[in-house]
């Protein structure tokens, strides 16, 4: 009867752990049909604005990425939206869309394709631009790194060699004072958590490799990097806003019942989300000592997208589908459409205490059926942030129009407007309209 005795305390403990972290940890959801996500109030000074990245829409670089396309025989980015052609154009989109500000990126590759090699014509072509949004009323947003770099820098090792972090950061400190006199706002890196993870442990991003150790070294690299620019940057214009964009992803436990998909859980959350909080917040990261980087932003920019159920049996693969639970729907990505995800991670970012910019959030949905749905409970979400007191400041939708999706292609399509690549005509999707009606809605 002894053992019977034993088996009843280990239920009882094991169903009260995690009977506790259920209720710590709960995993929100909102009952979107009781929801009026018409009724969306935001403050007079909120910025409104979308995002793209110089790989994806610029067309015909030569960088780690292409290096990477062709090495593994991955679709080729090729013209992409041929926006380097095509940019003034495309300025008038952002202009018919009532944005008041645009977060871009600038190539490292076309500005110094060899080491030391400094192309002034492609640093002129980007001070128009950003003379050109201005002249339109629209802040520029630059962001400085955004998964692409020169080949020269790839074959060094990349962030992976920690020797090399100072080549980014005079890069940086040389291209800044070009443009400092006009764009404030700047994002270092984007998402070191994807560059690391898809790059050295999903083996989906150049340089395509499978090791989590290496993914949490280059992490760790990346984040000093972004530190080391910011001071930099600060030294050279203190008045300049310098922070850099961060996915959180949120991890909740496939089966809550499950004690290995909560440790699953943890370690997860811990690795993407805590460990690059910890390092902007206490100068510690994966138990280094990370100095530099402790208070290193003037505001975190937040990459949101989905919510991800983990088990210890989690896909190696984004190619897997995710699992999700009965009631939500699924994008085409193969994410759980899940805006109070949002809330949580702005949880996150709240240990930081400096503003919050969301430099990101949009949704994979060629027939733009879920698009229009999907915008408005996000932003339904970031105003009910905003009426709690929570500092969000500004929401760049991703993206302004299709574009090249990295390990997808142009299989997947996030654009406010549809892009047909056979003649580079853009098309204003409804979903760019409901966009373009709140924005006017806010902006009277
Ligand atoms: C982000 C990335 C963007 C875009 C987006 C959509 O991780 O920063 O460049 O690809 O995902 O998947």
């Amino acid at each position: 009867m002894q053992w019977l005795l034993v088996i009843g305390i280990i239920v009882l403990l094991y169903s009260s752990l995690v009977g506790l972290l259920n209720i710590l940890f709960p995993e929100k959801h909102l009952d979107w049909d009781n929801i009026n996500t018409d009724v969306l109030n935001f403050p007079e000074t909120f910025t409104w604005g979308v995002a793209t990245a110089a790989h994806q829409i610029e067309g015909h670089n030569v960088n780690n990425w292409t290096q990477f396309e062709d090495r593994e025989n991955k679709e080729s980015s090729g013209s992409a939206c041929d926006h380097w052609n095509r940019w003034q154009d495309d300025h008038n989109l952002l202009v018919e869309l009532g944005v008041s500000s645009y977060r871009f990126s600038i190539e490292w590759s076309r500005i110094e394709p060899n080491q030391g090699d400094w192309n002034e014509d492609a640093i002129q072509v980007y001070s128009d631009m950003i003379d050109s949004l201005i002249s339109k009323g629209i802040e520029p947003m630059i962001t400085l790194h955004h998964f692409s770099h020169p080949i020269w820098f790839e074959e060094k090792g990349g962030f992976y060699q920690q020797q090399n972090i100072s080549y980014f950061v005079d890069y940086c400190s040389r291209i800044f004072p070009y443009f400092s006199d006009r764009v404030n706002k700047w994002c270092t890196v984007n998402e070191p958590d994807v560059f690391s993870i898809m790059g050295y442990h999903m083996g989906m991003f150049p340089p395509g490799l499978r090791s989590p150790l290496k993914a949490i070294r280059v992490m760790k690299n990346v984040m000093v990097a972004h530190g080391e620019v910011y001071h930099r940057l600060k030294h050279l214009n203190p008045n300049s806003y310098v922070g850099l964009a961060k996915n959180v992803t949120i991890f909740d436990p496939y089966r809550r019942w499950n004690l290995l998909h909560w440790l699953t859980t943890f370690a997860l959350n811990y690795i993407w989300n805590g460990a690059i909080i910890s390092a902007l917040s206490r100068g510690k990261m994966y138990g280094k000592s990370v100095t530099k980087v402790k208070n290193s932003a003037d505001f975190i920019g937040l990459n949101y997208y989905t919510h991800v159920l983990t088990s210890p049996f989690l896909p190696q693969t984004t190619e897997i589908d995710l699992p999700s639970r009965s009631h939500e729907t699924v994008t085409e990505f193969g994410y759980p459409m899940y805006a109070e995800g949002l809330e949580r991670a702005t949880k996150w970012l709240n240990k930081l205490a400096i503003p919050i910019e969301i430099t990101e959030n949009g949704v994979a949905d060629g027939e733009d059926s879920l698009r229009p749905t999907h915008l408005k409970r996000h932003l339904w979400v970031i105003a009910d942030l905003i009426a709690k007191g929570v500092d969000i400041r500004s929401y760049y939708h991703w993206s302004l129009m299709d574009n090249f999706e990295w390990a997808e292609g142009y299989s997947m399509r996030f654009g406010l407007y549809h892009v047909d690549y056979e003649n580079q005509q853009r098309t204003l999707r409804n979903s760019g309209k409901t966009y373009q009606q709140i924005i006017s809605r806010h902006n009277k």
